[in-house]
């Protein structure tokens, strides 16, 4: 399966520091937000990955990632030229996905703990796969209503009486039908291709399923300079505690056997001193 990153937006929220980089390049504690996404989706196996951001930013983002080679993937990136909404990212992506499934993640959404994502990629078998997980202001989200067998009753974005807790992190599972669907919509009154009338395609043809995170999983979402915060701290809080580095790019793609260790240690070798070569070293190289 093939992945896609959407890095673009204007990341207004996060003025003035959204002038310095795009949001998805700020740093989360220890490495640019964009390193997150990233991991999620090399966890979870698929090493073709696209990048979708403005003209501004890609330069940068293929300064900081390169072609991926050094992670055992091929990195590809796409323009976004202005900010159409998230479901424009699949009709960008569109020769990339050429009819194939895909996993679509959100540049600023961080994943902890197990998700599954691993598991619903390889037994992947069409329709679109979305996640659930619980929080204190579903209105802010996509939010979904779930029965007890996993079935979506509801779809709804950024509803003013939500129908649950449920909402709808920034990674979704898409068979090659979510081109020609997204072709269909039409722009929400904040001018955008909305994901949640996407999802709401494949919900009125019975093809909608979702998985509902539990509490040993972390989902968040960095686009406010509050949320930004709590996601540095997290991760903080969470190397400190347990003595590893949460996506570690270099420490993903050894334990996926994308890599061998002559080929982390040669990366490595081209990382300037500091904690993070260090970490790698002790990690990874022994
Ligand atoms: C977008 C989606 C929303 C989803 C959220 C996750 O919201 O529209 O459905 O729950 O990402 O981060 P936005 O970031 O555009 O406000």
């Amino acid at each position: 399966m093939r992945g896609m990153m959407l890095a673009g937006g204007a990341g207004t929220r996060l003025f003035p520091i959204s002038q310095v980089a795009s949001k998805q390049l700020q740093p989360v504690y220890d490495k640019p937000m964009i390193y997150y996404p990233l991991a999620t989706l090399m966890s979870a196996g698929i090493r073709e990955i696209q990048l979708i951001s403005t003209s501004a930013d890609l330069p940068i983002f293929e300064r900081v990632l390169g072609d991926g080679r050094q992670w055992g993937i091929d990195l590809s990136y796409s323009v976004q030229p202005s900010p159409g909404g998230i479901a424009q990212a699949v009709l960008i992506g569109e020769s990339f996905v050429q009819d194939q499934p895909f996993a679509l993640v959100l540049g600023d959404n961080i994943f902890h703990g197990p998700i599954g994502l691993e598991d619903e990629v390889s037994t992947f078998e069409g329709g679109a796969v979305i996640w659930g997980y619980p929080v204190s202001d579903p209105q802010r989200y996509g939010v979904i209503e779930i029965d007890d067998s996993g079935s979506v009753l509801s779809i709804e974005e950024k509803p003013a009486d939500p129908r649950s807790e449920f909402a709808v992190p920034g990674l979704y599972l898409y068979d090659g039908t979510a081109v020609s669907r997204a072709k269909e919509l039409v722009p929400s009154d904040r001018g955008e291709l909305e994901i949640t009338d996407l999802n709401l395609s494949f919900l009125q043809d019975g093809e909608l399923r979702a998985v509902r995170l539990g509490r040993d999983a972390t989902w968040l979402d960095s686009g406010t300079h509050e949320s930004l915060l709590e996601s540095s701290n997290f991760v903080a809080s969470v190397e400190k505690e347990f003595g590893y580095k949460v996506a570690c790019l270099e420490e993903v793609a050894y334990k996926m056997g994308f890599v061998s260790v002559e080929e982390v240690a040669r990366t490595v070798e081209s990382m300037p001193s500091s904690p993070y070569r260090a970490y790698c070293e002790r990690a990874i190289l022994g």
